[in-house]
């Protein structure tokens, strides 16, 4: 479903953030990409709905290559859930920012408004619909976030720290929506339980490079493999 290749990225000070990163992810699998501070996971993952186009290196999802011509498409197809819910919510109201992709797509305004309601419901926001998003909790941009997301109804989900600000209940309500999903999904997260939760398989970043990539628990657990890369055990392998 996504096929990257030798992808790599600059930023204009010169910074390399990628480095040559090819990866394949099945339809309908869940990878979590994790490293330390600055390995350019969000680099990475900026780039699967068009947010940043390939310098270098290609990136296609679904057989359609990442272009800007091509981008009303993968916009459609690829739901990306920034690591900084303020650069996803831009209205002045929270209902607004949900209903603005599928008015967008040019659907039928009663469709969106029963699209709209059953996200903002499901994740316990229709009673803030007429805030601005400035003036929610970060747990509660977070959420409002996904539901500017899944209104979509993306083929790929692409979550970046989408755990972060999240209290206990609301973080478990999350992994089971995100394991109810039957979609591609990638996330990128430092929570490495939650990886571990939602994720089959498991991609090790470092300094811009993929450096290892396999199945979650395997990963995981070896405690020398995530040392090497400034990573730790997830809680519930550490005593
Ligand atoms: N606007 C920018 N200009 C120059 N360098 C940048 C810019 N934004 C990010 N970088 C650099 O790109 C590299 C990768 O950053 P990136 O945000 O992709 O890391 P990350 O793995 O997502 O880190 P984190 O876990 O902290 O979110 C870092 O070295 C960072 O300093
Ligand atoms: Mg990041």
């Amino acid at each position: 479903m996504i096929s990257i290749k030798d992808l790599s990225f600059s930023w204009p000070d010169g910074t390399r953030a990628i480095e040559r990163i090819t990866l394949a992810v099945a339809k309908g699998s869940s990878v979590g990409i994790v490293g330390a501070n600055g390995a350019g996971k969000s680099t990475l993952v900026n780039h699967l709905n068009g947010y940043f186009l390939a310098q270098e290196g290609s990136i296609s999802i679904g057989g359609t290559v990442v272009s800007k011509k091509n981008l009303d498409r993968i916009h459609k197809m690829v739901g990306l859930l920034f690591q900084n819910p303020d650069d996803q919510l831009f209205t002045a109201r929270l209902y607004d920012d949900v209903a603005f992709g599928p008015q967008n797509l040019g659907m039928d305004r009663g469709k969106i408004a029963a699209l709209v309601e059953e996200r903002l419901r499901e994740l316990n926001l229709w009673e803030l619909r007429d805030k601005p998003p400035a003036h929610l909790s970060q747990g509660q941009k977070r959420f409002a976030s996904f539901a500017a997301v899944l209104v979509m109804n993306p083929e790929v989900l692409v979550m970046d720290e989408p755990t972060a600000d999240l209290d206990p209940k609301n973080r478990r309500k999350l992994i089971n929506l995100v394991n109810g999903l039957g979609i591609t999904k990638i996330t990128v997260s430092h929570d490495l339980d939650f990886v571990w939760d939602t994720c089959q398989r498991v991609c090790i970043m470092n300094q811009g490079r993929m450096v290892e990539e396999g199945a979650t628990r395997d990963i995981l657990s070896n405690r020398a493999l995530l040392e090497a890369n400034s990573l730790e055990l997830p809680l519930r392998l550490q005593r």
